[in-house]
């Protein structure tokens, strides 16, 4: 292939007809049930997991202090911005596939890959992440009912003395695996049940926690200054992802124009508020440096003498993180699924089984991907990864609504992402700024992790690409 050849591929954009037309004949028509209630319930119950019920406690005790208020906030500013943009998106292209298939559709494929590539980041890698906090609740509740699981094997090696896999984390991912191999569907009831455990635990801490404040554990305020906050700030930041696979509704939203961005700003707006309560109250109750990095909040509660609260907050901290794993775990096999249909991926990754209608290979392959990553790594360094690859694909949906504007004016955009460039830019330079407040060693990882996925692109799916393929027929058929 040419240069001018090769050129053009890589930024040939995914015609959006076409993205339409195959969310049409997939779906046979959705129905159109969901409203902006129902949107931010969908929202709320894949947001709420292992951010605020573990990682709080890592950020204050390590580096934000009582200050980890600031950090929600700057986190949930960042959020705010990428989630007007991405409602801009999901209300122009209304397909299941997020934001691989509005890069794919809008700035061209070699953009599309990469953040295909990306989300492996945010959704199988954040998934390894949650179960690994599933596991420090289960084994506070099988502790506080006289079951001490020992250390060896509920840690991940080189975490503590002793400590050899994680096998709680890797069995619940094998559990969920098995569940979304046979397809049995998270219904909607069964989530909003879920949601609503996790809120009355949440209500639960923030109501009875408030009782048990003693100012003076706020002071030092931040004892690691701004940096500490900001450090903080890119350590939980994990806690607010989940707010785009409200986007991945919208084929079944009934007005997606009003709904969609009311849904996708909602959830944030609630999961901001309840986060910043209760980062205030358990660092209220606790003195920072002696919060407990695993299961910090049932943990706050036994300190000062609640055991049955603390039974009560893991058992909803268990129930909550499942619903977080199942939906995290399902977002990646579906983009899989996608990136394959359009020929970037083998075939394989796009079958679908014969018997319970799911794509049973990128479900397994998720599945052992993310149980290894449970089993064998502590929770810090996968959310710190999943982060900066979640903060990267934020930084270019921004960067994509600003380019569109310009470059498609006239394309129709039923919600419009309000001051733009004003908002885009803020997007990025605070996912910027939360980005360089990772480690070394995450950047590290991130761009081994990219140019891997470079790899694979230049190697195999640059040349298996439908939407190549169709124009070179095209251009065939035409005589050209
Ligand atoms: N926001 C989700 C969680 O905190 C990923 O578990």
């Amino acid at each position: 292939m040419s240069d001018t050849g090769l050129r053009s591929q890589l930024f040939r954009r995914k015609p959006a007809a076409a993205l339409m037309a195959e969310a049409e004949s997939r779906s046979g028509g959705l129905k159109r049930a969901l409203g902006a209630l129902d949107l931010t319930l969908l929202g709320i119950g894949a947001i709420v997991g292992a951010g605020i019920f573990v990682l709080t406690g890592v950020a204050a005790a390590r580096y934000a202090g009582p200050a980890i208020v600031l950090s929600f906030v700057v986190s949930g500013f960042a959020c705010a911005m990428a989630a007007l943009c991405y409602a801009e998106f999901a209300a122009m292209i209304p397909v299941a596939g997020s934001a691989y298939s509005y890069s794919y559709a809008t700035m061209g494929e070699l953009v599309g890959w990469i953040i295909g590539w990306d989300l492996v980041l945010e959704y199988a890698v954040g998934a390894a992440a949650v179960a690994v906090g599933w596991s420090g609740y289960l084994t506070v509740i099988l502790h506080g009912i006289g079951i001490h699981l020992p250390v060896a094997i509920t840690n991940a090696p080189g975490s503590v003395p002793g400590a050899i896999i994680n096998l709680p984390a890797l069995l619940i991912v094998m559990l969920i695996t098995y569940v979304l191999y046979i397809g049995i569907s998270e219904s909607a009831r069964l989530n909003s049940v879920i949601v609503g455990i996790k809120l009355v635990v949440i209500a639960a801490v923030i109501v009875i926690g408030a009782f048990f404040i003693r100012p003076a554990n706020w002071s030092p305020f931040a004892p690691m200054g701004w940096s500490g906050v900001m450090k903080g700030a890119a350590v939980i930041f994990f806690a607010y992802i989940g707010f785009d696979a409200v986007s991945t509704a919208a084929e079944e939203v009934v007005d997606p124009n009003r709904d969609l961005p009311l849904g996708i700003l909602g959830s944030l707006f609630v999961c901001t508020l309840l986060y910043i309560l209760v980062a205030g109250v358990l660092t209220g109750m606790v003195p920072a440096h002696l919060i407990d990095v695993n299961a910090p909040l049932a943990s706050a509660f036994v300190l000062r003498g609640m055991q049955a609260l603390s039974g009560f907050i893991s058992l909803g901290a268990v129930a909550g993180l499942t619903s977080v794993l199942l939906v995290l775990m399902l977002g990646q096999s579906r983009v899989f699924f996608a990136v394959s249909r359009d020929g970037l991926l083998p075939p394989a990754f796009s079958r679908i089984h014969p018997k319970y209608r799911t794509p049973y290979i990128p479900t397994t392959l998720t599945g052992f991907a993310v149980g290894i990553t449970a089993a064998l790594l502590p929770i810090q360094e996968i959310a710190e990864l999943t982060n900066i690859g979640t903060l990267f694909a934020f930084v270019l949906v921004c960067l994509g609504v600003w380019i569109l504007r310009r470059v498609e004016p006239d394309m129709k955009r039923p919600f419009r992402t309000p001051l733009v460039p004003l908002v885009p830019i803020l997007g990025v330079v605070f996912c910027v700024y939360l980005m360089a407040s990772l480690p070394v060693v995450t950047w590290i990882r991130f761009f081994v992790w990219l140019v891997i996925g470079l790899v694979i692109y230049f190697s195999y799916g640059r040349f298996h690409s439908k939407v190549q393929h169709d124009v070179v027929d095209q251009a065939a058929a035409s005589g050209r």
